[in-house]
């Protein structure tokens, strides 16, 4: 008998798979659809720190004369400050009645309702001010964990790496502040010492890290001279950078792994727990094949489990890891020594 069961974020998952935040998990209909293909649990879409913002800000000016009031009801932790990004401003202010902060807490409500597997919300945040409190919102709408999306791009020359890196510190504090339940937090790779910042990371209370969040990745087009976004999903070949994290990192840190960019095969998904995952979120997959191919993807697991005499997920979790193997450099190696060598 084959038991998939596993354990994520302290929540118990009928097996690893998890769909991960994007426009798959933002409605009822295809909540119920990945329940019914046999996910282990979601991340719903994210909603923008922008958004909550841009919210929290409107309210206050529309209720002027009741600042004093929403100041108190957020705990006098709402400023003043109006420097959003340019950008995210003029997409808010056409987007944001659409996308409004209990619209989101209406699909974590319904959500809780319509699926009985864990429900993760998600925040995509990149500054540690004003905007934590919704997280105590989202735990009252009854979200099972938090995971927050953060990926500051190194891109600003006036800060410091240390002053980037502060700003997840800064942000997971403020968070746990508002919330009891399970935060985990999805991370990019933009740091001088991975290793060390995750380890760090790892000790801040955090349930989890998501290795990796997949940039939007720019591209110009020669004819038009405007920059676009280039290759929305990922491909099957785009699994190996957090493969080679998983591995480093399993077992090193003190919070569970999320395997994620580039899974699109069970196959991949076993290598990510033979890495050490605790878990695998998948998405450009299920965009490209819909969650009919689920079903399918969990009885190769299960099949390939069977041809090697495994019995749970605990019994072949981590024998990859680095700190498993036999030549554990295999995943610090960067060069291609021999091969680059021998080719002519
Ligand atoms: C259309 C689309 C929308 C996405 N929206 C979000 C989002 O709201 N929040 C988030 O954290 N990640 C978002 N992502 C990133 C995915 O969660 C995931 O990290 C990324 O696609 C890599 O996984 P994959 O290779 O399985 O696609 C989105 C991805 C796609 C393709």
């Amino acid at each position: 008998m084959i038991d998939l069961r596993c354990n994520y974020l302290g929540l118990p998952l009928k097996n690893p798979i998890i769909i991960g935040s994007s426009g798959l998990t933002s409605t009822i209909e295809n909540l119920i659809a990945i329940e019914k293909g046999g996910a282990g649990a979601v991340v719903l879409k994210s909603i923008f720190e922008e958004q909550i913002k841009f919210e929290t800000d409107k309210l206050l000016h529309s209720h002027e004369d009741d600042m004093q009031s929403w100041q108190e009801a957020f705990e006098g932790i709402v400023s003043s400050d109006e420097s959003y990004y340019d950008e995210a401003y003029e997409y808010l202010t056409n987007y944001a009645q659409e996308h409004t902060l209990d619209l989101y807490l209406k699909l974590v409500k319904d959500a809780k309702k319509a699926i009985n597997i864990p429900v993760i919300a998600s925040i995509h945040c990149n500054t540690q001010y004003d905007w934590q409190y919704f997280a105590k919102r989202l735990q009252d709408a009854g979200a099972d964990a938090i995971e927050l999306n953060a990926y500051i791009l190194p891109s600003d020359f006036t800060k410091s790496g240390s002053e980037n890196e502060q700003m997840y510190f800064d942000i997971i504090t403020e968070v746990k502040k508002y919330v009891s339940i399970p935060v985990s937090l999805k991370i990019g790779y933009y740091f001088s010492s991975l290793a060390q910042m995750a380890s760090r990371l790892s000790e801040t209370g955090i349930a989890g890290l998501t290795l990796f969040n997949r940039p939007f990745n720019p591209d110009i087009d020669i004819n038009t001279l405007e920059v676009n976004a280039s290759n929305m999903f990922s491909n099957p070949e785009e699994y190996s950078q957090s493969l080679r994290w998983v591995a480093l990192l399993s077992g090193r840190i003190s919070c569970d792994i999320a395997a994620s960019t580039g899974i699109h095969t069970y196959d991949t998904i076993i290598k990510q727990l033979l890495a050490g995952a605790d878990a695998v979120q998948v998405v450009s997959l299920f965009y490209r094949n819909g969650f009919d191919v689920l079903p399918g993807i969990i009885k190769d697991i299960e099949k390939w489990m069977t041809e090697h005499n495994y019995h749970s997920i605990a019994d072949f979790k981590g024998l990859m890891s680095k700190a498993h193997i036999n030549n554990p450099a295999s995943y610090e190696r960067v060069q291609f020594i021999r091969q680059y060598s021998s080719i002519v």
